[in-house]
C-alpha cells in the first residue's frame, strides 16, 4: 500500500499508523485525554472520537499551563480557493481550545505560498481569496479580542526578518528531503517553509519572552513543523507543540481534490448544490437494495458516515445507532444521505449568515504592518 502526504499532495490509501511512525508523532492516549478533560471540563467529540489522534509535546504544554505559563494557538490557511468543510475541522477544534484554555490565536493566511506553488493563481487572486477565507474563520466565532489574522504579504515587514533567521538555518538538502523539492522547484517554494515557521515564535519575539505554542492541523502540514521544531531551539525559542487530525474524506472516495469540485462541500455552496453533491457521493453500500438488507453496508469506508462522525453527529448514542443500523442493513444509503443533506444544509445556511456578518468585522481581526 503506497501513499503520499505532503502539504501540497495527499494521495493513495492513507495508513495513519504508518504516518505516526514515519513522521515521529505520538498517538493521543487515555492519560492525555484525561489531562485535557481535567482542564477543559469536557472532551470535544473530535478528540473523543480519535479524529484529532496524534500530537507532539502536549504533556509538556500542559505542564507549562499548570505552572501558569499559558500557551498561544497558531494555525492557518493557504488561500487557493474557497474554504471546504475539511478546512473547518481544525478551526472548529482550535476555537474549542481557545474557549477552554483562554488562548490567543494567531491565524496565518499564506497568500505567498499559494502564489508560488500555483501555476494558475496570481498574487492578487490569492490575496482576495485570503479575505474570503478569513470570513469563514470569523464566522466560526473566534474571540475578536484574542484572535489575530494576517496575510503574509500584508504583514511582511514583521514576518520577513524572522523568516530570514529560520531560512539561514535551513539547508536546501533538508528542505529537499522533507518536501521532495527538485531542481525544477522555484526558489519561492524552497524558501516558503521559513515563513510558515514564524508565527510559532513571533509572539515570543514581540513579548520578549518565551511563550509556549500549540499548533492544530491535519497531518499534511506536519513537514513544516518538523522543520520548525528543529530550528526554533537554535534561535532560543521553545519547540512548538502540535496536535494532528486525520482528513475529512472526499465525497467521491479517497481524498478531497481541488480539481474535482464534487469531492468537497464548500462553505459558499448553496444547500441545493451541497445536497446534489451528497446524493451523488460514493458510499459503503452494496450493489442492490436486496443485498444491503441481507448483508448490511460497510460504514468504515463511507464518506457519508465520516461526515456524520467528524462533523454532523456529535451525539455518541445516535452515532452508535447509525453504525448498528448501517451494518445490519436497516438503513439504506439514500435515506442516510438525505438526512445528512438536511444537516449540512442547516449548517450552511447558518454559517453563510455569520459569514455575511463577518464582512463588517474583518478589521477587528486583521493585522497588517
Ligand atoms: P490548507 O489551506 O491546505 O489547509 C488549512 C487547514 O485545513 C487542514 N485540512 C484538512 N483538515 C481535514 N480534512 C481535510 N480534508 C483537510 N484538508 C486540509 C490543513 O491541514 C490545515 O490545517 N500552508 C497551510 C496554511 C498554514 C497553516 C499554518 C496550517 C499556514 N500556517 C499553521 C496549519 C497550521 C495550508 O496551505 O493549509
Amino acid at each position: 500500500m503506497t501513499f503520499k502526504v505532503t502539504p501540497w499532495e495527499v494521495s493513495g490509501d492513507l495508513d495513519y499508523s504508518k504516518i505516526v511512525k514515519d513522521f515521529g508523532l505520538e498517538v493521543i492516549n487515555e492519560a492525555l485525554m484525561r489531562r485535557i478533560e481535567k482542564h477543559a471540563g469536557e472532551l470535544h467529540p473530535l478528540l473523543k472520537r480519535g479524529i484529532f489522534f496524534a500530537h507532539r509535546d502536549m504533556n509538556w504544554l500542559l505542564d507549562q499551563y499548570e505552572k501558569g505559563n499559558k500557551f498561544f494557538l497558531y494555525t492557518g490557511r493557504g488561500p487557493s480557493g474557497h474554504t471546504h468543510l475539511g478546512h473547518l475541522m481544525p478551526w472548529i477544534f482550535t476555537k474549542w481550545l481557545q474557549d477552554k484554555f483562554g488562548a490567543d490565536l494567531w491565524f496565518q493566511m499564506t497568500d505567498d505560498e499559494k502564489y508560488v506553488f500555483s501555476d494558475r493563481l496570481e498574487l492578487e487572486q490569492t490575496k482576495k481569496l485570503a479575505y474570503e477565507n478569513a470570513l469563514d474563520v470569523i464566522a466560526l466565532g473566534f474571540d475578536e479580542k484574542k484572535t489575530k489574522i494576517f496575510l503574509d504579504t500584508e504583514y511582511a515587514k514583521t514576518l520577513y526578518p524572522q523568516a530570514l533567521k529560520v531560512a539561514k538555518r535551513l539547508t536546501f538538502s533538508t528542505a529537499k528531503a522533507t518536501f521532495g523539492f527538485t531542481n525544477e522547484s522555484n526558489v519561492g517554494e524552497i524558501f516558503f517553509t521559513s515563513v510558515q515557521a514564524v508565527p510559532a515564535f513571533l509572539p515570543s519575539v514581540i513579548k520578549g519572552k518565551n511563550i509556549p505554542c500549540l499548533i492544530p492541523y491535519a497531518v499534511d502540514q506536519d513537514p513544516h513543523f518538523r522543520i520548525a521544531r528543529d530550528i526554533l531551539p537554535k534561535l532560543g525559542y521553545y519547540k512548538p507543540a502540535s496536535i494532528q487530525s486525520i482528513f475529512l474524506p472526499g465525497l467521491k472516495g479517497g481524498k478531497m481534490s481541488a480539481s474535482e469540485e464534487n469531492s468537497a462541500i464548500y462553505t459558499t455552496d448553496g444547500p441545493e448544490t451541497a445536497k446534489k453533491k451528497l446524493m451523488n457521493a460514493f458510499t459503503g453500500g452494496r450493489d442492490s437494495i436486496k443485498e444491503q438488507k441481507e448483508k448490511g453496508a460497510n460504514y468504515s469506508i463511507c464518506p457519508i458516515y465520516h461526515y456524520y462522525k467528524q462533523m454532523f453527529m456529535p451525539d455518541d448514542k445516535e452515532l452508535a445507532e447509525l453504525e448498528h443500523d448501517c451494518k445490519g442493513g436497516k438503513i439504506l444509503c439514500g435515506e442516510c444521505k438525505q438526512k445528512l443533506a438536511g444537516r449540512v444544509a442547516d449548517f450552511l445556511v447558518d454559517h453563510q449568515k455569520k459569514r455575511e456578518k463577518a464582512k463588517s468585522r474583518l478589521d477587528k481581526f486583521l493585522i497588517r504592518d
